[in-house]
């Protein structure tokens, strides 16, 4: 391989972006890019983009490039793919990769077009695309290829996906655009709500993250809120707890399994007892909230279980999948 050069696993998401080489992950940032408004010029992209948000002049828009998985900027989008390459494999690259890069599950194939397109910009010789929820189901090691039926639940930050995979492909899936960020949101409505409270949505996420659970804990967290009083403007600090965190996510927690019982209730009834057997794997950032598996379990009646390296899968999923790219092509997204 080294010879043609090499090939690149890219995990695209509206959060973070990943890229794995040789099996490791050699990039994890965030899908943020800092463009100087008036020269139209990228000043930073990932980790140094996102610590100058909310820290940066008018001249400067600290923005995401991609929304609720899709892109919405393509021309930001390929640029800071081409920094993301570039960085880890130097300017002077002879030899371009060969990329096999993720999209949603039910994109259209408008968007995945502008992926495809935006990869090749980005300095890459061939590029495929592949659903995020087969690029999971490699990553964590799941028989793909063999007639039996698999399922991994995706929760992303701008989705929710689960598919059902046999026989290299998927079988049947689904998918929704709501994600991490719609909780973080729900959180910042629920503070506003009950305490009349506007906090930031890195407050909320913050929150989310150290005290929040999808499912009421016997360990009670609790964590200072700073935020403005939405009456007089000024700032507040309030207390909220583990128990209030977990309240504030039902709604949307309800919206995102939407996806996962409808995979369920569409797969034929051969592979639906594989899956009773076998359960489903989660992974992706949303899978690391506290009690999300039992949770999935309660509410599905299917045993849901975290993947083992939940958040790297996906585009260690996505590299492996050019290995094996004549057992999974006839499922792959086209372009
Ligand atoms: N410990 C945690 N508990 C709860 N949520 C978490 C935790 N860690 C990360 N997240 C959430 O995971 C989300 C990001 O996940 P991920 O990186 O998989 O999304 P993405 O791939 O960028 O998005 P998408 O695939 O939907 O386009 C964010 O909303 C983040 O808040
Ligand atoms: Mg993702």
């Amino acid at each position: 391989m080294a010879l043609f050069g090499k090939d690149l696993g890219v995990d695209l998401g509206t959060v973070n972006t990943l890229i794995s080489d040789g099996g490791e992950i050699v990039l994890h940032e965030p899908t943020v890019v800092a463009i100087d408004v008036e020269e139209l010029k990228i000043v930073e992209v990932g980790q140094a983009a996102r610590a100058m948000d909310g820290r940066v002049p008018e001249t400067i828009e600290v923005m995401r490039p991609l929304r609720e998985g899709v892109i919405a900027d393509f021309e930001v989008t390929h640029r800071m793919l081409g920094h993301f390459i570039e960085k880890i494999s130097g300017p002077a690259r002879l030899f371009k990769p060969r990329i096999m890069i993720t999209v949603p599950y039910g994109v259209t194939s408008v968007e995945s077009r502008a992926v495809h397109e935006a990869a090749l910009q980005a300095g890459s010789r061939d590029v495929y695309l592949i659903q995020e929820p087969l690029a999971a189901a490699i990553g964590v090691g799941l028989p793909v290829a063999t007639p039996s039926g698999n399922m991994t639940v995706v929760l992303g930050g701008g989705t929710s996906q689960a598919a059902v995979i046999s026989t290299g492909g998927i079988v049947s899936a689904h998918s929704v655009r709501v994600g991490g960020i719609r909780l973080d949101e729900a959180i910042i409505s629920y503070t506003r709500k009950k305490y009349g409270l506007i906090i930031g949505s890195r407050t909320a996420e913050e929150a989310k993250i150290r005290i929040g659970a999808a499912v009421p804990q016997a360990e009670e967290r609790e964590m200072e809120i700073q935020g403005q009083d939405q009456v007089t403007g000024l700032p507040r600090t309030i207390i909220l707890t583990t128990g209030e965190v977990v309240e504030a996510l039902q709604e949307t927690l309800q919206l995102q399994i939407a996806a996962v019982r409808n995979v369920l209730e569409s797969t034929p009834p051969e592979l639906a007892s594989d899956i009773i057997d076998r359960g489903m794997v989660i992974c992706g950032g949303g899978s690391l909230l506290r009690g999300i598996d039992k949770w999935l379990t309660q509410e599905t009646g299917v045993a849901a279980y975290l993947a083992e390296n939940p958040v790297e899968c996906i585009a260690i999923g996505a590299e492996r999948g050019l290995s094996i790219l004549e057992r999974i092509r006839r499922s792959l997204p086209a372009v």
